[in-house]
């Protein structure tokens, strides 16, 4: 036995790469296997003599660890048999970062509006986005020359019938359809999308996505709806809103008003978001009318109702002051990821 074999097997395991179980295997049997060359020295050592055995024993003892140790150590650290061929893994790495998704604005402020509603014991209720011009005008009281119905406003999808088919406008054609099938009283939300005629802009898009309130029960008042709108304004931009009502007219409603909520940046002082007025409109809303009620069957003397409709895209825009519409539709992730840390609804 000489000392160069023993260095030179060392130095041959030091070399040692193996890429594949396989190659891990080829070595145990080259080192340690029967004719291997650890064993084989092994063999020699009993032939020695005393002296010589007290020289070597140690050295070869502590080879043999090491050999044993190093084959051990690529056999966890090289893949199995699938990753034969490929490179060498190595388990303790850091994984890769798996990233997670976020809620879009839009869906945050709809789930954050159904859920308000829904304490107040409403119930959510949706309808078709490709309606008829009856739902979606004639029922709501929209007289046949209103510009609404123009082709300038609205996405026919069959002209020229009597009641043609169309993208609805707005989600006041879900009221219809509600009052239409469901028993009074009646308690909805109504969330969807919604299309128009309109040239892309920062303030103006084709596609937008509203919420519909609905409520028609006996003796139902002007003020219920402030109440309701006022609990609805604070629980959505908190506890000191105020809101402001604004008369206005919409065919549905009768009377109707606009309503601003105080604006919860600049807190009523004037900022740019509410340019300087310390108002925001949120909302349109108001009592419906009773030819509304009688279209679709419900005795307007007997029973009275509120309604209101809001943007969803304002209302994410006056939360998060996001300054462009389009930014909702291009899904720049560089916009949907600003929303990772937005409360999880
Ligand atoms: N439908 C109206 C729009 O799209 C919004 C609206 C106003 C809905 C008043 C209502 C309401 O229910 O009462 O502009």
């Amino acid at each position: 036995m000489k000392r160069e074999d023993i260095e030179r097997i060392a130095a041959e395991l030091n070399e040692l790469k193996c890429k594949t179980q396989k190659e891990v295997e080829e070595a145990r049997i080259r080192f340690l296997g029967k004719k291997g060359e650890v064993t084989r020295l092994f063999e020699e050592f009993r032939a020695l003599d005393k002296d010589l055995k007290r020289e070597f024993g140690k050295t070869l003892n502590d080879l043999k660890q090491m050999v044993t140790n190093r084959i051990e150590e690529m056999k966890d650290s090289v893949g199995g048999e699938v990753a034969e061929e490929g490179p060498k893994q190595d388990l303790s790495m850091p994984g890769d970062p798996y990233e997670l998704g976020s809620r879009h604005p839009v869906s945050i402020v709809r789930q954050q509006i159904v859920d308000i509603f829904r304490k107040f014991g409403y119930d959510v209720a949706e309808g078709p986005e490709i309606e008829d011009d009856y739902h979606v005008f004639e029922a709501l009281n929209f007289p046949a020359n209103h510009p609404a119905r123009d082709m300038q406003d609205t996405f026919f999808v069959s002209a020229g019938h009597l009641n043609p088919l169309l993208l609805r406008t707005h989600t006041s054609s879900v009221q219809v359809r509600t009052m239409e099938k469901m028993p009074l009283p009646i308690r909805v939300v109504c969330p969807g999308r919604v299309f128009r005629n309109e040239a892309i802009s920062a303030r103006a898009h084709c596609i937008f996505h509203q919420i519909e309130g609905l409520y028609i029960d006996e003796n139902v008042t002007f003020a219920d709806l402030k109440q309701a709108l006022l609990l609805f304004a604070r629980e959505m931009f908190g506890p000191d809103t105020q809101i402001r009502m604004r008369p206005s007219y919409f065919p549905f409603t009768e009377p109707s008003t606009e309503v601003d909520v105080s604006c919860n940046i600049c807190h009523g002082k004037g900022c740019n978001v509410c340019k300087g007025t310390g108002w925001l409109e949120i909302l349109g809303a108001g009592m419906v009318d009773p030819n509304v009620l009688e279209a679709s069957g419900i005795d307007s003397k007997k029973y009275s109702g509120f309604a209101f409709g809001m943007g969803l895209e304002r209302i994410a825009m006056l939360k998060w002051q996001v300054n462009d519409l389009r930014h909702y539709f291009e899904n720049d992730m560089r916009f949907l990821g600003e929303f990772r840390t937005a409360p999880e609804v």
